[in-house]
Formats: structure tokens, C-alpha cells, sequence
């Protein structure tokens, strides 16, 4: 019997399934973060996950780090993704804002009055970056002093709020993939020699006191949090993940957050053995699923819920695929991050249309 179609409660809300939309960038906003009409019909059309996450969204403008991203820190951004929530809540539908601070993973291009980008300690990660003018290097970020460190905060706390007032039914910390909490979090990205820096505790604590603000908005049941230990994506490393997500996940617990999103591409250790049992909300498992795996996590009691990218970029319908068993669109990656409606709201659903 499929535990994919039973609702579970995540937080605040009980979901009509066990399928959830995983965030992802697809940079179809304007140069000035706000969501075009084009993403509300597309999330729309993936109304009937059980909850969708949005992709990353920059709580304050130093937070960019794509050409084409959306924020939620300007009322025209704000109206904007009014427009997408009423879109998905209209068809039953459940979503969450992601907030994502990109840190020094950005370029001065894409910055206001091309500032340097900003993090833990001034490393410049290796690697390049899409900009207007197409790939650039990344440049040495400007290291956060401790008033600005609460400044950054204090944005995550006003894009919470904002994304309440958007009409969201929560919003996940986005921990992974290096960007700025993540490189806090990261022996090999923060050398500080103060509070947020050094030993565990110190490196943990930026990303405790942001969920905290988002948590002092919106409740601990409208928020969760994304991490993806040994990713090294964005040139992260870390000396000790183990010990470093272990301590995190034991001191998130005083939070009681909605949901610990957790992503894993092969690493060595099983994560998800190892923060579970240290995790008193709801837990869910992405990267690399399919639905027999799915099937397998959940009949195993290994998640409450979950999670799948690639294939709800291409296939609006999922749910419904996968409970007539009927085939799925291939995603292409040639239009993950294009303007327009080509590879974003055109994939067909089973039915044979793409209706919103
Ligand atoms: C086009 C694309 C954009 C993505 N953007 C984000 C993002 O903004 N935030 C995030 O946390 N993960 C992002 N991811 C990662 C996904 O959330 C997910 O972890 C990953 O796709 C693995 O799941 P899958 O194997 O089911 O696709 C992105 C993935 C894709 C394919």
C-alpha cells in the first residue's frame, strides 16, 4: 500500500500527499527580483504537491547571486508573489517561501551599486559565476563586521514577515549548497576569530539566531530548513560535517521547526541515520529520488515526506503520474535558468494539456 498519497502533518499544515516540490532556481523574475505572471502559472501548475517550496528568493538585495532571481524585500516583489500564492492556494495547493542568501557566492554585476559581495571571513571561492556579461570569476567577499552580521539577520526576519504577508504558509532556511548560511556553518569558509567563528558553536550560531528571527515571525510551525552536509557545491568544505550537522540539528530541536529538509549527494556518511532521531519535527529526504525509492523511504518509516526536483520541473502533474504509473517528461537543462515559457509553464501534463 503507498504511503506516497496519505496526508501527513508538516507543522501547521496536514498535506493531501507525501510529495513534495524541492526549491529551484529557474530565474524567470526581472532584474529587479519580482516574479513575473509567468511564475505563478508555473507553480500553479504544480499545485497538487503536497507542498511546494519555492525556489531560493534573496531576503535583501546583497543576497543575489543569479541574474533573473526574485526577492521578497520590495512591495512590488511582495504583490508579486501574492499573485502565486492565491495561484496554488486557489487550486488547494500548499507553498513555502525559500530564503536564500547567496554571500560571497554572487558578483559585484549583480549587486546594488556593484558592492562587493558579502561573508564569514574574505575567501574568495574558487569558481565562476553567470553574470549579465556572461561568466566571470568570483571576486574576494567583504568580510560581515558584527553589526552588519545583525543587519543580515534582522533582513531574514522583515522577509519572513513579508512573506506572510505575500500569503505564504511558511518559509524554509536555505543552509545548503554554499551559500551564506552554509558558509558560515563551514570550517572552510569562516575564519573568524569572534562569536560566529572558530568552534562549532560559534560557527552554528548565524544560522541558529536567523532561524530564530524567522521562527519569532512566523512561528516555529511555518518554518523549515533546508542543509545538504558534504555537498561541496560552491567550493564549501567543511573539517568536520559529522560533528558540525549533528551539533546543528541537536540545537535546532529547541525550535521546534515545522520540517528538517535533508538532501544528500553522495556522501559518505548516512545522514539521515545519524539527524533523524535528533529531529523532533517532521523529516524530509531529497536528492535523487525516484518512486520506487520514495515508495521504499517512506515505507520504511525513514521520512514523513518526500522530496523530488528534477521531476516536477518537468512534470506538473506528478502526483498523478505516479499514482496511474504513467511515464514522465525528461527535464531539459537547456531551459532551467531561460527567460520565458519554453521549458518552464509548456511541459505537458498527462492529460495532454497544460492547463493552469
Ligand atoms: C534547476 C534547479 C535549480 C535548483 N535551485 C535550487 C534552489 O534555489 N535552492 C535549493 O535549495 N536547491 C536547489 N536545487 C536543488 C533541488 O532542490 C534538489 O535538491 C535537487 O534537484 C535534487 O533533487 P532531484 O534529484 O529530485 O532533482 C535546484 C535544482 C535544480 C535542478
Amino acid at each position: 500500500m503507498s504511503q506516497l498519497f496519505t496526508p501527513v502533518r508538516i507543522g501547521r499544515l496536514t498535506l493531501q500527499n507525501r510529495l513534495v516540490m524541492a526549491p529551484m532556481t529557474r530565474s524567470r523574475s526581472d532584474d529587479n527580483g519580482t516574479p513575473s505572471d509567468l511564475v505563478a502559472t508555473y507553480y500553479s501548475q504544480r499545485a497538487s504537491a503536497g507542498l511546494i517550496i519555492t525556489e531560493g528568493v534573496f531576503p535583501s538585495a546583497m543576497g543575489k547571486g543569479y541574474v533573473r532571481t526574485p526577492g521578497i524585500e520590495t512591495d512590488a516583489q511582495v504583490a508579486a508573489w501574492k499573485k502565486v500564492t492565491e495561484a496554488v492556494h486557489a487550486k488547494g495547493g500548499r507553498i513555502f517561501m525559500q530564503l536564500m542568501h547567496c554571500g560571497r557566492i554572487s558578483h559585484p554585476s549583480l549587486l546594488p551599486n556593484d558592492a562587493q559581495p558579502v561573508a564569514p571571513s574574505a575567501l574568495k571561492p574558487a569558481g565562476q559565476t553567470w553574470t549579465a556579461s556572461g561568466l566571470q570569476d568570483f571576486v574576494t567577499p567583504r568580510e560581515l563586521s558584527l553589526e552588519d552580521i545583525a543587519g543580515v539577520i534582522e533582513d531574514y526576519r522583515l522577509a519572513t514577515r513579508r512573506a506572510l504577508a505575500a500569503g505564504f504558509d511558511g518559509v524554509e532556511l536555505h543552509t545548503a549548497s554554499g551559500y551564506l548560511p552554509e558558509q558560515f556553518l563551514s570550517s572552510g569558509s569562516n575564519q573568524r576569530q569572534d562569536q560566529y567563528g572558530g568552534s562549532v558553536e560559534n560557527r552554528a550560531r548565524f544560522v541558529l539566531e536567523v532561524l530564530a528571527a524567522m521562527v519569532a515571525e512566523a512561528g516555529g510551525d511555518r518554518v523549515g530548513i533546508k542543509i545538504s552536509p558534504e555537498m561541496g557545491f560552491n567550493d564549501i568544505t567543511d573539517a568536520n560535517p559529522q560533528e558540525t550537522y549533528t551539533y546543528l540539528v541537536e540545537q535546532v530541536r529547541g525550535l521546534d521547526l515545522a520540517y528538517l529538509h535533508v538532501a544528500l549527494f553522495g556522501a559518505k556518511v548516512d545522514y539521515h541515520a545519524l539527524l533523524r532521531p535528533l529531529f523532533n519535527g517532521a523529516y524530509l529526504i531529497g536528492g535523487g529520488l525516484d518512486q520506487t525509492g520514495a515508495e521504499a523511504v517512506l515505507a520504511d518509516k525513514r521520512a514523513d515526506a518526500t522530496v523530488f526536483g528534477g521531476a516536477f520541473l518537468s512534470n506538473p502533474d506528478l502526483p498523478e503520474r505516479f499514482r496511474q504509473g504513467l511515464p514522465l517528461n525528461t527535464p531539459d537543462k537547456n531551459t532551467f535558468y531561460s527567460p520565458g515559457a519554453e521549458g518552464y509553464t509548456d511541459y505537458p501534463f498527462a492529460s495532454g494539456t497544460n492547463a493552469n
